[in-house]
């Protein structure tokens, strides 16, 4: 066990700093592809390999993937920001082009490692209403569906290479640390967060220890292959979601929160909160992952440190 390696990107980021730890704290060693190498080894600790990587303008670097047994994925520019004609532009170029730079690594890479698991997003299924939407569920249409597709196309050379690739189409992450909650708590803390846009559409929420967990047993589990929610066994409506921030926070979640209000603020990008979907982790289920924080009040208290 001690001696398995993983080559992880985007591994300074809110996923993959705790992914780092945990896989570190199971024997593996880890080297990190990172724009920064120097900022890298301070946010992660000298015990990882930090290489330069410009994942938009080159190959990554093959010494940096040859003989180890496994990459993770996870570089991208952040999706949840203002949705100018150049951030989309980086959203999508980071994700799709930063992959076609991964697989050219790889492809010189000798010996290669044997499988990848790449990060792709709830997003994938596009917005839906109340009905389960399993890893089976076609696309939609929208531009985070559209980014979702050419990500994961972007992964498929690697399968004629002869590498297990899973895909972990991530949903709402929970964490303490930043991510959807930071976005959410100001209003809340102040005893004026509520239902957004209506209250009905789904949230596709996540404890991002399960998250980790689920990248963990792509890595060590041959039988992961392919597309797997990484969400949570219920999902909540966004009234009920509110309800239990309230709840976690001591806090009465009563104002609703227009869906207009939301769209002055953030453009288009609102949609990714007003326009939701009940995804379903079917094949993590059927894969026999178990859960860490499954379900939503106590989740939310494990991330909030309550
Ligand atoms: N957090 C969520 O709720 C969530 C939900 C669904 C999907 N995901 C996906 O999961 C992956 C990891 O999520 P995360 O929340 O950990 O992301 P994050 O905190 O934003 O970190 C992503 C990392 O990607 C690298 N990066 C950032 N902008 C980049 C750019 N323009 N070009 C190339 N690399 C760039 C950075 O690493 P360096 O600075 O070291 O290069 C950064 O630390 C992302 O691809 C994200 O889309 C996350």
């Amino acid at each position: 066990m001690g001696s398995r390696r993983v080559t992880i990107t985007g591994a300074t980021g809110l996923i993959g700093r705790k992914l780092v730890a945990e896989l570190s704290g199971a024997g593996w060693q880890v080297t990190v592809l990172t724009r920064d190498p120097e900022r890298a080894r301070r946010r992660l600790g000298e015990g990882v390999a930090a290489h330069a990587w410009d994942a938009l303008s080159e190959p990554a670097p093959a010494a940096a993937l040859a003989g180890r047994d496994a990459v993770v994925s996870l570089a991208g520019e952040p999706v949840s920001q203002r949705w100018s004609e150049d951030a989309k532009r980086a959203i999508r170029e980071s994700r799709v082009t930063g992959t076609e730079n991964l697989l050219a690594g790889l492809r010189a890479a000798e010996p290669r490692p044997g499988v990848l698991v790449s990060s792709s997003a709830v997003g994938y299924y596009g917005p839906h209403g109340s009905e389960p939407i399993d890893e089976e569920a076609p696309p939609g249409t929208d531009f985070l569906a559209a980014v979702c597709v050419a990500w994961e196309r972007a992964t498929e050379p690697a399968a004629a290479l002869g590498m297990r690739v899973a895909l972990i189409r991530t949903g709402v992450v929970l964490d303490g640390e930043g991510g959807a909650l930071e976005a959410m708590l100001p209003p809340f803390k102040l005893g004026v967060g509520g239902p957004i846009a209506g209250g009905r559409q789904f949230i596709p929420w996540i404890h991002a220890a399960d998250v980790v967990g689920i990248y963990r047993a792509a890595l060590e589990d041959e039988r992961w292959e392919g597309p797997a929610n990484a969400t949570a066994p219920t999902p909540a409506s966004n009234r009920d979601f509110s309800r239990a921030l309230g709840r976690a926070l001591n806090r009465p979640a009563l104002l609703p929160v227009p869906g207009f209000a939301l769209r002055l603020v953030y453009g288009e990008m609102a949609q990714v909160i007003t326009g939701g979907a009940r995804v379903v982790p079917a094949k993590p289920l059927m894969l026999g992952y178990s859960y860490r924080h499954g379900e939503l009040d106590e989740a939310l208290r494990s991330a909030l440190g309550r």
